[in-house]
Order: structure tokens, then C-alpha cells, then sequence
């Protein structure tokens, strides 16, 4: 596969392409990246590669004329173009293996305010790395590089990424090394039992119980990534909701209606075969809001433990490691509640589970407190 990345700052890509396993598949020549720089491509004696934008407005512009004649100069038939900007589809593994199977690419790095939106005409993806804005597309472009390079065959050990998170859109299951026992938290029995049967079956439910702890929308996801590859036409949408694989084809006419075990799997009310790919014309879930049970479901799990827990540090029955434990575990839920469920949660519901998390903080607090209020007086009065 051969990488070029256009950029205004090629010195930005030193390290990333002097190290670890990128230097080495280079060296193997398992991919070929080469950074180019967009003021080579300009024709003014100044190299001017950016301007004020029309209409006013502060930053400057990257102008059409450098990025096209570089564009016009490096790109080859099998060349996908590729612009990195925060407004382009979120970049996932899906991608980054759909990507693996091309032979050229094409990254094109803006920076001020962005590209000219004429730019983007001759471009046949816009990708982003996030919902956040970076002062360039530099870092982007590395991050994508870097996972569509160990995806190349020989670059890594394939078993490697069969199995690691986002495949069958499960997140990984939890590895353990050495010791066997770290501050009192042990590697789970099933990893040294030598068991090979029982050490799958473990870390399959673990990868479900992950992703659902820590996930839930991974677990009904719309695989929509090829149809935003132009000239792709061959390719079908393909919907994965848990287990099962539809392939989204309205001639079909058969409908496919998912209930909602208690469990919270999903179990088709026709038959569909699992992990096969079924053609499907409509797709539905019969719980409307099962992403918003599922997320309360595993807030209430978590919630009902750390009470015991809590109850445990008030009740003076664990050292100070224990409380540390018991405070992170807290923060944990906490973030978790923010940044993962509360996209799917109504802003009451948040605010009442983060009043709790930060009562039960709070009783930890003072408990502290008075211990080392208790200790102070008590050396006083020796
Ligand atoms: C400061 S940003 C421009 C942001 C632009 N004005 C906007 O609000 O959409 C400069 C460049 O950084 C790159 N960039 C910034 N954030 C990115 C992201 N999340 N994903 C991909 N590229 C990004 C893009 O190449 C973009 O043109």
C-alpha cells in the first residue's frame, strides 16, 4: 500500500514514522508513506497556500489552487483522496479495515480555518477523528495512518486484531499478566486453569458484559461507512444489531422485527440466521427505548454495588486503600454516566444519579475527615 500525506508541517510526522511498528513495516515494505509538502505544490513566487476568507471572518483559508495541483499531480487511478476535517464521518475500525483493503491513499492535513469548500469536490471522503477541533489535519492523518497500517497482512500477528475491540462490534475482554496477585486484586481463576474451552467462553462474556457496561451503542450500530466511498456502488448497507448481520435490500420485502430479551439481547421475531447475512427490506427494534433501559439497567448495577461498598468504608471495614478503591470506582461511574449513557438519558435522570454518586463521595469524605480528627485528638490527650 503506498500512504502520501500532504501537509503544511511535514516535520510534524518524524517521530511517528521513525519508531516502533510503522518504522518497521516501512522498512518491510509493508506500506510506503510519503509526506509531501502543499508549498511545493504552489506557483506564486511566495508560495502563498492560504487567504482570507470571502465575507470576512477572522483566520486564514487554504487556498484551492496549491491542494488541487498536488491532488491533480499525486493522484493515480486506484488513489482514494481522503481530506481530514471535523465535519467529515467519524473514523471507526470498520473503516480503517475497509481502508486496509485499498492500494493508494491519498491524506490531504488543512490547518488555520480549514479548506476552501470547493476542495472538497475533488475529494472522495471527508474523515474526522472525533467531535473535537485540532489546529491541523496532521495528527488525524497519523492516527488513521497508524490503524490502517498494522491492519496490512505481515505487519502485525493477524490473531492480534481478529479478536481486539470493535470486532463483531464488542469492545476486547480484560487481560491480565503477571502477578498473579497485585494490592489485593487477583487475575480471575478461569485465566490459569489451563482450560482453553472455559478461557473463551470467559472472555466472550466478558467482551459482551464490557460492552455493555461501558458501549451500549455498539450493540445496534448502521455499518453506513461504505456508502460515503465513492464508486463503491457494490456495496450494501449493512445493519448489525448483536449477533445478527442483515443486509439492508428493499426488493426482498421481508421485515425483521427484534424484541429485547430482559436480558437485554436482541432476539429476531423471524428467523434469521446468526452471524449470517440475511437480506432484509426494514429492520425495527419493538422497544423504542431500549438504549435508555439498557443504560439505566447498568447504572442501577453499578450504583447497587458501590452502595455495598460505600456501606463498607463507612462501617470502618476496609483500610485506606480500600476507600481509594471505593472513591475511583465513583469517579468511574461518574465519567461513565457523562460521557457514555448520558447521550441517551434525559438531563433529570443525570443530575439525580449524579447527586447520589456525589452524596456517597461526600459521606466517604467526612469519614475521613473525622478519622484524622479522632487520631489528632487523641495524640493531644496521650
Ligand atoms: C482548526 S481546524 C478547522 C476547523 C474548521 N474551521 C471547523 O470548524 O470545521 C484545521 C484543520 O484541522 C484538521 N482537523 C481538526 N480537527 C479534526 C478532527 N476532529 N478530525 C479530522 N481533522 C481535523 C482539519 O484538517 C482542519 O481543516
Amino acid at each position: 500500500m503506498r500512504i502520501n500525506i500532504l501537509t503544511l508541517f511535514p516535520n510534524m510526522f518524524n517521530g511517528f514514522l521513525d519508531e516502533s511498528i510503522i518504522k518497521r513495516a516501512i522498512d518491510n515494505k509493508k506500506v510506503e508513506i510519503n509526506i509531501k509538502n502543499l508549498r511545493d505544490y504552489t506557483s506564486d513566487k511566495h508560495k502563498h497556500v492560504d487567504d482570507t476568507p470571502y465575507g470576512g471572518g477572522h483566520g486564514m483559508v487554504l487556498k484551492c489552487e496549491p491542494v488541487f495541483n498536488a491532488i491533480n499531480e499525486l493522484k493515480k487511478d486506484n488513489t482514494k483522496v481522503i481530506m481530514l476535517s471535523p465535519q467529515g464521518i467519524p473514523f471507526t475500525q470498520r473503516l480503517a479495515k475497509s481502508l486496509a483493503k485499498e492500494e493508494d491513499l491519498l491524506f490531504i492535513c488543512g490547518h488555520y480555518e480549514g479548506f476552501d469548500e470547493r476542495i472538497s469536490s475533488i475529494c472522495d471522503m471527508e474523515l474526522s477523528i472525533g467531535d473535537y477541533v485540532l489546529t491541523g489535519g496532521e495528527l488525524p492523518s497519523m492516527v488513521i495512518t497508524d490503524s490502517i497500517t498494522r491492519l496490512l497482512p505481515g505487519v502485525i500477528e493477524e490473531e492480534s486484531h481478529e479478536k481486539e475491540s470493535f470486532e463483531d462490534n464488542l469492545l476486547d475482554y480484560p487481560t491480565y499478566t503477571k502477578p498473579r496477585e497485585f494490592n489485593g486484586m487477583k487475575v480471575p481463576d478461569v485465566l490459569l486453569s489451563g482450560d482453553h474451552k472455559k478461557i473463551d467462553e470467559w472472555r466472550k462474556a466478558e467482551a459482551i458484559r464490557a460492552t455493555k457496561e461501558k458501549r451500549p451503542d455498539l450493540l445496534v450500530k448502521e455499518i453506513k461507512e461504505n456508502e460515503y466511498v465513492k464508486g463503491n456502488k457494490e456495496e450494501r448497507k449493512v445493519i448489525k444489531i448483536g449477533k445478527y448481520a442483515l443486509i439492508d435490500d428493499k426488493s426482498v420485502k421481508k421485515d425483521v422485527i427484534f424484541n429485547i430479551t430482559n436480558q437485554f439481547n436482541f432476539m429476531p421475531k423471524k428467523e434469521v440466521n446468526r452471524k449470517e447475512l440475511s437480506s432484509v427490506s426494514k429492520v425495527a427494534i419493538s422497544e423504542p427505548t431500549f438504549i435508555e433501559s439498557l443504560a439505566k439497567n447498568n447504572i442501577n448495577k453499578k450504583l447497587n454495588i458501590l452502595l455495598k461498598q460505600v456501606k463498607i468504608v463507612l462501617d470502618d471495614e476496609t483500610d485506606d486503600e480500600g476507600t481509594a478503591y471505593v472513591l475511583g470506582e465513583l469517579d468511574r461511574l461518574e465519567s461513565m454516566l457523562l460521557h457514555n449513557y448520558a447521550k441517551y438519558l434525559d438531563i433529570d435522570y443525570v443530575s439525580l444519579i449524579q447527586n447520589k454518586i456525589d452524596l456517597l463521595r461526600n459521606e466517604i469524605n467526612l469519614k475521613q475527615m473525622m478519622k484524622v480528627e479522632t487520631i489528632e485528638y487523641k495524640g493531644r490527650h496521650r
